[in-house]
């Protein structure tokens, strides 16, 4: 390895790194305050239309994203489209369309479902463009300059789909369709091919301990994923990192060497990079939360750290890995054709819906089942009975005529509510703490859980006080009574409203602006204090969700 002393004048990402020292002793530096939390999510082949998977990825970034937003950081948050490499190739060829138009149009299908599903990106990165190439060629030169590039002869199995190359005890015996014997690769079951070339290898192997330590660091989560890492990193074989371009000629290619093309999954990682700046001015590097699905677990808890490393860069703080969504027991996935279509989903569920149902029913640690069933049931439960229907009542004009987030009378609430009751409410006051550590543990499915639980203690107490009878009354106490259940059932759904915007950003501002909260007011901040006075409503609208029909 070269030493990095002597080129600090000429990488401006050198000097950022002095600079994050002395910003530990100052924290109030400009650059400090520029400093945004980074979320990426991987970028998505374009060789078929974006699945259910796909959007699970994005939704959970975004929830993720969001939930910063709401305690109050700037963030940047990422995601994109893989375009180069032979999967992306043969596709375009399959479909008779020159490979970059092919890209535009698949590119253009997932940038749209991720606009109607409420993904809130700032970036959205196509490895086709130039500010990438650029990126690409420039990391190229880091790693080579490094002395971590040479070239040699690879013989041995590539995998088209998975778009890697694999060792001998990495591959098994199958048939494919027809009957035939074929070789495909243990980890995925997908075929793969034997390759005889001369490409460019990357020092691979002399990373181990370095790997080591940044995984004793307790970077990958859910740490069950951590040990295979481990088992990776112990024995680390040399990486091809370019392909003769007489063979792949969609990619970019080596700097100073036109016969290659950069290994599609180095030019994909580098991704990351392009969207942070480089090469040129650097505020956020190195990323907060890198959201991956196990599936491509090697390519970032292995070949990407190790890149950066080799390149003097600091690898991410947090791999966030989740498991797969199954159909009848297989991965869901575009070379299967067993997939879930996102957007026929959407139509149904509506968009908050899907995100709703994907963030309750799916965790990071387990595989998970898609059921229609299952998410419609989820979606009329939770969101049109549980949250919607108790807005409707709180605010229909029988129950609340003055049209007001009314202010209870403590002599009320003690002498009206029962002790549990009471106890019931006071509780919201710890759900933003609770919730904050479900994000933080990236549970958000017991936040959800929590959210729903304070909601059905809500609507118990309006079945249990019937507000409807005391709204018959003219009395003075009936009047404080009944103002008093409104009023925790406004206080209620304020504060659950506002928890929930990461993951229903749609139906949460419907909810908060039926209530008369204004924009500024739905932070973390205002849900953790009382509502403070009475106040009027914002305007009547239609239901919060419709209910969903099954046989739609
Ligand atoms: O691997 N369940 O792209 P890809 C849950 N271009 N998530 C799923 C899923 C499923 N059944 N199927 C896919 C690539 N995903 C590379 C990434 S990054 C520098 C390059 C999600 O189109 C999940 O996030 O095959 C998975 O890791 C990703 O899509 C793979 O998408
Ligand atoms: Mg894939």
């Amino acid at each position: 390895m070269i030493s990095t002393r002597c080129r600090l004048s000429l990488y401006p990402w050198k000097r950022h790194h002095l600079l994050r020292h002395s910003q530990q002793k100052c924290l109030h530096t400009s650059l400090r305050l520029e400093h945004k939390y980074f979320v990426t999510t991987p970028i998505f082949y374009v060789n078929a239309a974006p699945h259910l998977g796909h959007l699970y990825t994005a939704v959970l970034a975004d929830a993720l994203t969001r939930w910063q937003r709401l305690v109050g950081n700037e963030t940047l948050f990422s995601t994109g489209t893989d375009e180069h490499g032979l999967k992306v190739q043969q596709a375009a060829s399959k479909n008779k369309v020159e490979p970059l138009e092919y890209c535009n149009q698949v590119s253009a299908l997932f940038k749209r479902l991720f606009e109607n599903a409420n993904i809130g990106y700032d970036d959205y990165i196509r490895t086709t463009e130039p500010r990438h190439k650029e990126s690409v060629q420039w990391f190229w030169e880091r790693l080579d300059d490094a002395g971590c590039i040479y070239k040699d002869r690879y013989e041995g199995w590539y995998c088209v789909t998975d778009e890697c190359y694999l060792s001998e005890d990495e591959v098994t015996d199958s048939t494919d369709g027809e009957g035939n014997k074929i070789k495909v690769s243990v980890e995925s079951g997908n075929p793969v091919t034997w390759m005889t070339e001369d490409n460019y290898k990357f020092r691979l192997s002399q990373f181990t301990d370095r790997l080591s330590a940044w995984l004793d660091s307790g970077v990958i989560h859910p740490s069950k994923f951590e040990a295979m890492v481990r088992r990776w990193v112990e024995d680390l074989p040399e990486l091809s990192v370019s392909r003769p371009s007489d063979r792949l000629p969609w990619g970019i290619p080596v700097p100073g060497d036109p016969s290659q093309t950069i290994y599609v999954w180095l030019d994909a990682l580098v991704n990351y990079l392009t969207v942070a700046g480089f090469p040129g001015k650097i505020t956020n590097w190195p990323p907060d939360c890198q959201i991956i699905g196990k599936d491509i677990l090697r390519f970032h808890a292995v070949y990407w750290p190790a890149f950066l490393m080799a390149a003097g860069m600091d690898p991410p703080k947090r791999l966030l890995v989740h498991s797969h969504w199954m159909v009848d027991g297989f991965k869901m996935s575009k070379s299967r054709r067993n997939v879930v279509d996102p957007v026929k989903q959407m139509s149904t569920l509506s968009a908050d819906g899907l995100r709703y149902f994907l963030m309750k029913e799916g965790v990071p640690h387990s595989d998970g089942n898609y059921s229609d069933a299952k998410a419609v049931e989820c979606v009329n439960s939770d969101l049109v009975n549980t949250l919607g229907n108790l807005l409707s009542r709180c605010t229909s004009a029988a129950i609340n005529p003055r049209q007001v987030f009314t202010e209870p009378s403590s002599r009320s609430l003690v002498q009206d509510l029962s002790r549990d009751e009471q106890a019931a409410f006071s509780q919201l006051n710890d759900l933003p703490d609770i919730v904050a550590e479900h994000y933080e543990n990236v549970s958000i499915y017991k936040s959800l859980d929590a959210i729903m639980r304070q909601l059905n203690s809500a609507n118990a107490l309006m079945q249990h006080h019937q507000p409807w009878q005391l709204a018959k009354s003219n009395s003075a106490s009936s009047r404080q009574h009944l103002d008093t259940v409104v009023h925790v059932a406004m206080e209620t759904l304020r504060r659950c409203g506002i928890l929930l915007q990461p993951v229903t950003p749609g139906v949460s501002d419907k909810l908060l602006s039926r209530l008369g909260i204004s924009p500024d007011s739905r932070r973390l901040v205002n849900a953790k204090s009382a509502w403070p006075c009475e106040s009027d409503l914002g305007p009547t609208t239609s239901v919060l969700l419709k209910r969903i029909d099954r046989q739609r």
